[in-house]
């Protein structure tokens, strides 16, 4: 279905990074991963390869923007096409009062500096590329549409690069651009990996399954959404909700104009331990 395809997936080596990266693989698309770590590149490529798909690894930090704008010249050079650009990578770091400022500037560093310029960069160099269909997909958090706990630096960086991506979708929209299209997804607490200690030891309040943030976001990039804003997690007594937010710069914080599918409502948190 989506032979041909080349997608760009930061922090492609584990996470909800692999999980997008490894479904666009399943589904045909080539992927490159990106990451700063060699070896969790090369096992997670090797994954996507035994499943049947085909993947390529670009060692990156993405806060090296320079890096990363030769990254997407060679691929879309090798290619002659970038199809899905996956800016997922990004971290939560709890910080309290004490915190020094410069630990929290790095975070908004590379939780919204970074892939905001990446956007900004991507919006500017495809929109004239207009054969080239390009699909920037963000992954936010739910911290991007609510103030949370001890997310100082984490939930200010995705406020703030969710609001310039408002921005670049309205600069978008001004000049007429119609083959550069932005999505973003509102993950509630995701059962990783990484998570799943935490989980089983009932630190982490109401994780939603991966796979379903994954389906989400394939969802997104297929235009399969009534929105592309989706924030999706698990609610007690409902299951798996996703909420379709206004794409709208506009429309962005009306609540009336939101709407909610519930996808699973048999899920519950106790099915990860099995
Ligand atoms: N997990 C959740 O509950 C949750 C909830 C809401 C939103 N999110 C968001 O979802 C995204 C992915 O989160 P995740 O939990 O799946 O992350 P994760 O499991 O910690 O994986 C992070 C990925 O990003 C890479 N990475 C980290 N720093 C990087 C850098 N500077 N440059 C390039 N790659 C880098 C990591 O590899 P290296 O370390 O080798 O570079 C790894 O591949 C983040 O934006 C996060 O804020 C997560």
């Amino acid at each position: 279905m989506l032979e041909n395809k080349v997608a760009i997936v930061t922090g492609g080596s584990e996470g909800i990074g692999f999980g997008i990266a490894s479904a666009l693989a399943s589904k045909g698309a080539l992927v490159y991963l990106i990451a700063r770590t060699q070896e969790k590149l090369e096992k997670a490529k090797e994954k996507i390869i035994q499943q049947g798909g085909k993947a390529y690894i670009k060692p990156a930090d993405i806060t090296d923007i320079e890096a990363m704008k030769k990254i997407v010249e060679g691929v879309y050079h090798e290619n002659g096409r970038l199809d899905f650009f996956i800016n997922n990578a990004g971290a939560w770091k709890g910080q309290s009062l004490d915190t020094p400022f410069a630990d929290i500037w790095k975070l908004i560093e590379f939780d919204m500096k970074a892939p905001y310029e990446l956007t900004h960069f991507l919006t500017s160099r495809f929109s004239g590329e207009k054969e080239n269909n390009l699909r920037i997909l963000t992954v936010a958090s739910q911290a991007a549409l609510k103030v949370m706990d001890s997310g100082l630096g984490y939930g200010p960086a995705k406020m703030g690069l969710v609001a310039g991506l408002f921005h670049l979708e309205e600069e978008l929209q001004r000049e007429g651009v119609e083959n550069v299209r932005l999505y973003r997804l509102y993950p509630n607490t995701v059962a990783t990996d990484k998570m799943m200690d935490a989980i089983r030891a009932n630190q982490v309040q109401d994780p939603v399954k991966l796979e379903s943030v994954v389906d989400a976001a394939i969802d997104l990039l297929l235009d399969k959404t009534p929105t592309r804003d989706v924030r999706i997690g698990y609610y007690p007594g409902r299951g798996i909700v996703r909420t379709y937010l206004p794409s709208e710069p506009k429309d962005f914080y009306h609540s009336e104009n939101i709407t909610e599918e519930v996808v699973n409502s048999s899920f519950t948190p106790k099915d990860l331990l099995k």
